[in-house]
C-alpha cells in the first residue's frame, strides 16, 4: 500500500474545500486520514484551524501522512483508530466539539 499511497491523489478535494469555504474551523476530525492529501490542502486553506484530529486505522498512512504532514506537526494529532470510535477518540482528548469533519470513502467495481 505504501508506493500506491505515496502517490494518491485526494478525491473530490476541490468539492471538499468548497463544502468548507468560509467556515471557522478550530477543531477538525478527519476519520480517514490516508497520505493527508486532504489535510494539508484543508490546513492550507485554513490557517485558523488549532487542532487536526488525523484518524486512520492503518499505522502506514500514519507514517506516511507525518511525513506529508510535518510543517503543521503542531496542530495535526495523529490517531490510529477505526472511525467508528470517533466517541472514544474524541473523549480521550477532552474535545466536546467538532468544527468540521471529514470521511472518504472509496469502492471497487468487481467483475
Ligand atoms: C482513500 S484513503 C484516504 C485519502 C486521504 N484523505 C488522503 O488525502 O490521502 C482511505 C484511508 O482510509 C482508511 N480507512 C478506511 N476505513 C477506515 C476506518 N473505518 N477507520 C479509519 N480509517 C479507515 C484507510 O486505511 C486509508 O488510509
Amino acid at each position: 500500500m505504501a508506493e500506491k499511497q505515496r502517490e494518491h491523489i485526494p478525491v473530490l478535494l476541490k468539492e471538499c474545500l468548497e463544502f468548507f469555504s468560509g467556515r471557522e474551523l478550530k477543531v477538525f476530525f478527519e476519520g480517514t486520514l490516508g497520505a493527508g492529501g486532504h489535510a494539508k490542502a484543508l490546513l492550507e486553506a485554513h490557517p485558523e484551524i488549532e487542532r487536526y484530529i488525523g484518524c486512520d486505522q492503518d499505522p502506514e498512512a500514519i507514517e506516511i501522512a507525518r511525513e506529508h504532514l510535518k510543517p503543521w506537526k503542531d496542530k495535526v494529532e495523529f490517531v490510529h483508530a477505526n472511525f467508528a470510535d470517533l466517541d472514544q477518540v474524541l473523549k480521550d482528548k477532552k474535545i466536546t466539539k467538532v468544527d468540521g469533519f471529514f470521511l472518504t470513502w472509496e469502492y471497487r467495481l468487481c467483475n
